[in-house]
């Protein structure tokens, strides 16, 4: 079974999301359907629960880790405040090209700015506590590595959204009942969610929807503090 909930279920919610309104995103959720391309993108139901997440925390400034093809850079870009950025990372060429070109047709070059290379490089080299949310969606076998980098990063009271946690529901599963070659990753998926679990720094929550995603909010600064959260 290749999803982490029953399939019915998932089946049944995913009949429920509402096509995006940017002919961009309907563009790509059309040829993923049809099998015409296989981009990896956020799933419907993950799509949906960013459209209420972000419409209540109305971020100025959002950090994506794993831009793909930019579906969901331009759909996060629909819930900025006004003037708001998203600054999102791509290391692969061939997502990089197709992520400038969707940018560009959805007249977001002024909202989204592209950063092509290696998060493990890029991220060292943003300012500390810029971001309102992180949302990090690139090779799950990284996100303890970064997770030191993503807290500097983050606001006080901003939150670290991470995608594909459960990773296809194996993560919950003894490591002697799943392949070999995938207990490397299995191994560092359980320190990450052990360690956002577990850090003074974080309030985490596990949530099994689409491939597993992880909610951390960065304690500090009082609700009086807040910029834009
Ligand atoms: C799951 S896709 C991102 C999907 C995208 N967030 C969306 O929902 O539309 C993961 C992407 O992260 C990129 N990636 C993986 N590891 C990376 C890294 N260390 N630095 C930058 N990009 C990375 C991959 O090339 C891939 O395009």
């Amino acid at each position: 079974m290749s999803e982490i909930s029953y399939s019915y279920i998932v089946e049944y919610i995913r009949a429920l999301h509402t096509p995006p309104t940017s002919p961009v995103l309907q563009e790509i959720e059309r040829l993923i359907a049809q099998g015409e391309e296989q981009w990896p993108i956020i799933k419907p139901e993950v799509a949906d629960f960013f459209k209420v997440l972000l419409s209540l925390l109305q971020p100025a400034e959002i950090l994506e880790l794993g831009t793909a093809v930019g579906y969901s850079s331009i759909l996060m870009s629909e819930f900025l405040k006004e003037n708001g950025h998203i600054t999102t990372i791509e290391r692969f060429d061939y997502m990089y090209d197709l992520a400038v070109k969707n940018i560009e047709k959805a007249q977001l070059n002024e909202t989204i700015k592209l950063l092509k290379g290696d998060a493990v490089n890029i991220l060292p080299t943003l300012q500390t506590e810029t971001y309102d949310i992180i949302f990090m969606d690139c090779a799950k076998g990284q996100y303890i590595n970064f997770l030191p980098e993503c807290i500097r990063l983050l606001k006080p009271n901003g939150l670290l959204i991470t995608d594909n946690v459960l990773h296809k529901g194996t993560v919950a599963r003894s490591r002697y009942l799943i392949e070999r070659r995938q207990r490397t990753t299995h191994a560092r998926l359980r320190e990450y969610l052990w360690s956002i679990t577990h850090s003074p720094e974080l309030h985490s929550s596990v949530l099994p929807i689409g491939d597993g995603v992880a909610l951390s909010y960065k304690i500090g600064g009082t609700q009086h503090d807040q910029t834009s959260i």
